[in-house]
């Protein structure tokens, strides 16, 4: 197994991601463990992670002892590289200005971390990798017994080896996948400089998990709220299969939900996984704050706060919980760490329970915080999830609320979600002869939109007077920018021609064709 230390870069787990795709087992620790900690651990290799700190200066910010005496390869990145030259004799120099940003860094000496791996030569013939550079602070004087391994011309000692030790260290990051090689770099350094086995498996990882959370909770009870998405149910499924009974899962049902949602997600939790699921039907309430509300903040936060109520209420009944559950995933975890900068201003109010273990009193439990999403994925098909279900499009908490223009009604939700029934189903059942997959999978996220507007149309011998639901479907990879997906006509003409004729009230049908931006993807 690997260690990682971590010093602080938020980058860290993205080191052990890369790690995991290698078949190595990994765990993260503080760079600040203790050295007995380290030899019991008694790892196959050391990774020492970058840090924010942008001093090297720092000496708390320093590698045990243990590292540099457990005999081990150690791999020091950005930070890691400077703690590593202080300790082993060299010199950092703090530069005047940090530079960030794609640098192509030229390949020296022949090393084993770099052998054979390189994005391109120059026309002298210098093999060279293409990567993802933070620089500042720069090592000047290579400690004893290393040689240069790495360099570009703004900084000439852009990664250092003492290959007699199996000590390597690189300026910069190959854990991003900016750096186009660093996951062979990173699988170079564990698979064949470290030896270790890549023998590690999702099945390793729940057994692992399990235990985590058996040590963690105890013979206490545990409640989560499972709204259906991905990451509440591979969170309740785990701890379900960790504590049975002591999980107490509440599933408030806010009348905004897909066709068929509840039924679905009380069938699988309460009716495969046995698991003790509370199905809050509280769409009357839900619905009666929503009564005559247009505007679409307005509606969000009541939503919002009607779910952080029912929910509360329904927790209070369970006396003896002392865990909240969540299924918090590592982007999550960054994206409120470095929320004060990247969200300037507020789009949109993403509603969430943030704040209810505190006025609970609860203790967080939060299983997934280290997996990336396609990872969580992977663990619920490993946790006996159907893979229909790790595989669906998002859904936004608020739910249809925030796909029913303008004021929420009871029969607007009834005539939405039919409609998106049936697209949904169409997208499932189309696939694209090129790639042989089907619309669904195509596309990151589709669902129709009910607008209240009436249009003229004729049915029959009669005269149509009814309202109109336009087609959402979009392809991105990180949901920040998004563009309308060129399904094909034969696609959309069999979804609106089904709509029109199977949902009364629904008379015609448009295809959005905004990207985001400037569009959004909802509609509110
Ligand atoms: P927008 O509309 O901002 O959506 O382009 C980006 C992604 O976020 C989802 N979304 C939400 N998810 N609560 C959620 O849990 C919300 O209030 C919310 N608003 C938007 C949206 O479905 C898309 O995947």
């Amino acid at each position: 197994k690997i260690l990682i230390l971590d010093f602080g870069s938020q980058v860290t787990q993205l080191i052990a991601r890369r790690v995991r795709e290698a078949h190595v087992y990994c765990e993260i620790h503080p760079n600040d463990v203790s050295d007995d900690f380290i030899r019991q651990f008694n790892p196959k290799g050391i990774i020492l992670s970058g840090s924010h700190a942008s001093t090297y200066e720092d000496q708390d910010l320093r590698a045990p002892q243990a590292v540099w005496d457990a005999g081990v390869p150690v791999l020091g990145i950005c930070y890691g590289m400077f703690t590593m030259t202080v300790q082993l004799g060299g010199e950092v120099d703090a530069s005047s200005h940090r530079e960030f940003g794609y640098a192509e860094v030229r390949a020296r000496g022949h090393t084993r971390l770099f052998d054979g791996i390189e994005d391109f030569r120059t026309p002298e013939g210098h093999g060279m990798l293409k990567v993802w550079m933070s620089h500042g602070d720069k090592v000047t004087q290579l400690p004893p017994g290393f040689k240069l391994m790495a360099s570009t011309p703004s900084c000439p000692i852009a990664g250092m080896a003492d290959e007699s030790r199996g000590y390597y260290a690189v300026q910069f990051h190959p854990e991003v996948t900016h750096t186009v090689r660093g996951r062979e770099i990173l699988g170079r350094f564990v698979l064949d400089i470290c030896g270790a086995k890549p023998d590690w498996v999702m099945g390793d990882y729940i057994t692992e998990a399990i235990a985590r959370i058996r040590e963690q909770v105890g013979s206490e009870e545990v409640i989560l709220g499972l709204s259906g998405g991905v990451d509440s149910s591979v969170a309740a499924a785990l701890i379900h299969r960790a504590i049975g009974d002591q999980l107490t899962c509440v599933f408030v049902d806010h009348g905004l939900l897909r066709m068929n949602e509840a039924q679905l997600v009380m069938e699988m939790f309460a009716g495969r996984l046995h698991a003790k699921v509370v199905h809050v039907d509280a769409s009357a309430e839900f619905l009666g704050a929503l009564a005559g509300v247009q505007d679409p903040e307005q509606k969000r936060k009541i939503i919002g706060r009607e779910f952080v109520e029912v929910f509360q209420r329904e927790a209070k009944k369970l006396v003896n919980a002392k865990w909240l559950a969540q299924g918090t995933i590592y982007p999550d975890v960054i994206e409120s760490g470095g929320a004060k900068t990247k969200k300037a201003i507020t789009i949109k109010s993403h509603h969430n329970v943030g704040g209810l273990p505190e006025t609970l009193g609860l203790k967080l439990l939060e299983p997934l915080r280290e997996l990336f999403k396609d990872e969580v994925r992977e663990l619920g098909v490993a946790l006996g999830l159907p893979p229909d279900m790790v595989h669906r499009h998002p859904f936004p908490g608020p739910g249809m609320g925030v796909r029913i223009l303008g004021e929420v009604r009871r029969e607007y939700a009834e005539l939405l979600r039919r409609a998106d029934a049936i697209f949904i189903e169409e997208l499932r059942n189309t696939r694209d002869a090129a790639t042989g997959k089907t619309w669904y999978e195509l596309t990151s996220q589709a669902f129709a939109v009910f607008l209240p507007v009436k249009s003229v149309g004729v049915m029959g011998d009669g005269r149509t007077y009814d309202y109109v639901v336009a087609l959402r479907a979009v392809q991105t990879s990180d949901f920040m920018t998004a563009d309308w997906a060129e399904l094909p006509y034969a696609l959309l003409k069999k979804v609106s021609g089904r709509i029109i004729n199977e949902v009364r009230g629904i008379n015609r049908v448009t295809y959005d064709i905004s990207s985001k931006p400037p569009a959004t993807i909802e509609w509110e």
